[in-house]
């Protein structure tokens, strides 16, 4: 069976014509960023999906420094990112062998191509349709990424700064994600950590399986990961094509103030989360945006 036909298998789902909620939209937009939700898209037979269209951009994310990502083996969900070695081979090899090679190809930015970006604009448009207008205007930066993935592959448990759609395109999926704001899952020091010092901060916790909802994905899916919703990913058993459709909300607010409380609690401090103390908030924001500033100016005076 080749690549093109084994994606092709799970396809049965009728094509959808434009982007919907599958709950009433106001549920869904009380739901946003608070808990997970499904919709559906059009996207499915789209011919920029392709293998041998998403082959094409592959290599061009392969010449973007840090815009590919690729890794093969067999991983638990307690690994965590970057701990799995590269393949050695050529990506368009990889993707040749992708139901065979236990791989998870990562292409970044793919909207750099303005044919991509056309698509990523009918997404954002979608999720701002959804969220009440203040939630709109805190949101910015849509970025689409494209994850290939072979035949019952794991992705980790982890969490992502991003307010994000899983977008299924190819083959089919389960996805375990937990409530964004149960502190026993993604603990308040994961955030501080996250943001202070590694992407790879969340840790798995057996308890979490038991609080998750799981959602299986085919083609036609979409599924909300709201921001700092532990999840996890269990692909079924043909080769996956999946987008990460994304967008930050008020993302550096919330970010600099994690990043403040990480550098707190290591001087001993007991620094009080996001939301808690207004003003507080406001002195963390201005001192790391302060310190952003020096920062780059320090860099340009160094000619960097
Ligand atoms: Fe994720």
């Amino acid at each position: 069976m080749t690549t093109t036909n084994a994606v092709r298998a799970e396809e049965a789902r009728p094509a959808e014509t434009s982007w919907r909620t599958v709950e009433p939209l106001a549920t869904c937009r009380a739901a946003l960023q608070r808990r997970p939700f499904l919709a559906r898209h059009p996207l499915g037979e789209h011919p920029l999906f392709t293998i041998e269209a998403l082959t094409k951009v592959a290599e061009a994310a392969s010449q973007r420094h840090g815009d590919l990502w690729a890794d093969a083996g067999d991983l638990s969900l307690t690994d965590k990112w970057g701990t799995t070695p590269a393949p050695d081979m050529p990506i368009p090899q990889l993707i040749d062998r992708i139901e065979t090679a236990g791989a998870w190809i990562v292409m970044k930015h793919v909207e750099v191509d303005p044919r991509y970006k056309e698509i990523l604009d009918g997404y954002e448009a979608f999720v701002r349709s959804v969220a009440a207008p203040e939630a709109s205007a805190r949101l910015t930066s849509p970025e689409m990424l494209v994850f290939m993935t072979s035949p019952r592959r794991k992705t980790p448990y982890h969490f992502d700064a991003e307010m994000n759609f899983i977008v299924q395109i190819h083959g089919a999926k389960d996805v375990w994600v937990c409530d964004p704001n149960d502190r026993s899952v993604t603990t308040e020091r994961e955030i501080e950590e996250y943001y202070g010092k590694t992407i790879s901060a969340g840790t798995y916790k057996p308890h979490a399986e038991e609080v998750a909802q799981k959602f299986t994905l085919r083609p036609g899916d979409a599924l909300h990961v709201p921001s700092h919703a532990a999840h996890w990913v269990q692909n079924h058993d043909s080769v996956s094509v999946t987008l990460s459709l994304n967008m930050e909300y008020s993302h550096w607010r919330c970010a600099d103030v994690y990043f403040a409380n990480y550098h707190l609690r290591r001087l001993g401090l007991s620094p009080k989360p996001p939301g808690r103390a207004p003003l507080a908030d406001a002195a963390k924001g201005a001192a790391v945006g302060a310190l952003r500033v020096a920062k780059k100016t320090a860099q340009r005076a160094l000619g960097r």
